[in-house]
């Protein structure tokens, strides 16, 4: 059994759903959020035991070694992190129309790209404790390089083949000690980020995560897939 996981972003959309998911599981779950959020605050009232909100900017090394240290105090061992904390900052404006002097493309590399780094960093002792010893990066679509088919979208869609790159990497060099790295796009959610216009709820992206994580990895399967585990190229 998953006995503890860490969600960055857990206050709304995907990472609120998969903290509802492993609780409702029996998992002991740290929610990171950037903001306070009333609905965590709920939950925490349901689940009073199992749920530790943990404030967390990924932007910031500082936020991410306190979180760790706040985990620590808490837990000895992590099994399950998941990087899910992200931004969509741009609009779908063409290249000449793009103002480069102040792209929002720095911003959302610092989160959705360095952000998991500074995690991984941080929370690799914990990590080498657990049983389980899996990281879920969350990824999307746009971080395909084979699949693309967008005009415009740089910031986003660069940041995330940035982190299937970083995802790839960190499987080469942590496999020897055992761990297995995800790169799941969840689908396109109905969340703030994916719009009312989406094609799923973000619960279900959480139940197949959910499932991806009950999974037993072969460390030399692919590891570019979507929530229901279909292989992406990269
Ligand atoms: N929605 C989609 O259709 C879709 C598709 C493909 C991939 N994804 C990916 O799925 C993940 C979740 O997306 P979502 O749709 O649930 O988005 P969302 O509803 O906008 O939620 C994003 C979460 O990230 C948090 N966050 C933002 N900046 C942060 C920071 N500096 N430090 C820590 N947390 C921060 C937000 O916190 P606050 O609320 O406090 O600001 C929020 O909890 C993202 O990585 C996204 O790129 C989404």
């Amino acid at each position: 059994m998953i006995k503890t996981v860490f969600i960055t972003g857990a206050g709304k959309g995907l990472g609120f759903s998969l903290a509802q998911k492993f609780l409702r599981a029996g998992t002991r779950v740290f929610a990171g959020h950037y903001q306070p959020s009333n609905e965590l605050n709920d939950l925490a009232k349901s689940f009073p035991q199992t749920l530790t909100q943990i404030p967390l900017d990924v932007t910031n090394l500082d936020s991410v070694k306190y979180a760790a240290k706040l985990f620590s105090r808490s837990a000895l061992h992590l099994d399950i992190l998941i990087n899910n904390a992200g931004v969509m900052l741009e609009t779908r404006a063409p290249l000449l129309e793009l103002d480069l002097s102040n792209h929002p493309l720095f911003e959302t590399l610092d989160v959705n790209t360095f952000g998991p780094l500074r995690m991984v960093q941080q929370f690799l002792p914990l990590l080498e404790k657990g049983e389980h010893k899996l990281i879920i990066n969350i990824s999307s679509e746009a971080g395909s390089i084979t699949n693309c088919w967008r005009e415009s979208e740089f910031a986003y869609s660069m940041s995330k083949a940035a982190l299937n790159m970083q995802s790839k990497i960190l499987q080469n060099h942590l496999k020897p000690h055992g761990f297995k790295i995800l790169a799941v796009h969840p689908g396109w959610m109905r969340t703030e980020m994916g719009g009312a216009d989406a094609d799923i709820h973000a619960d279900e992206a959480a139940e197949g995560i959910f499932n991806l994580s009950m999974k037993k990895w072969n460390l030399d399967d692919t590891i570019y897939m979507d929530y229901n585990a279909q292989p992406i190229n990269w």
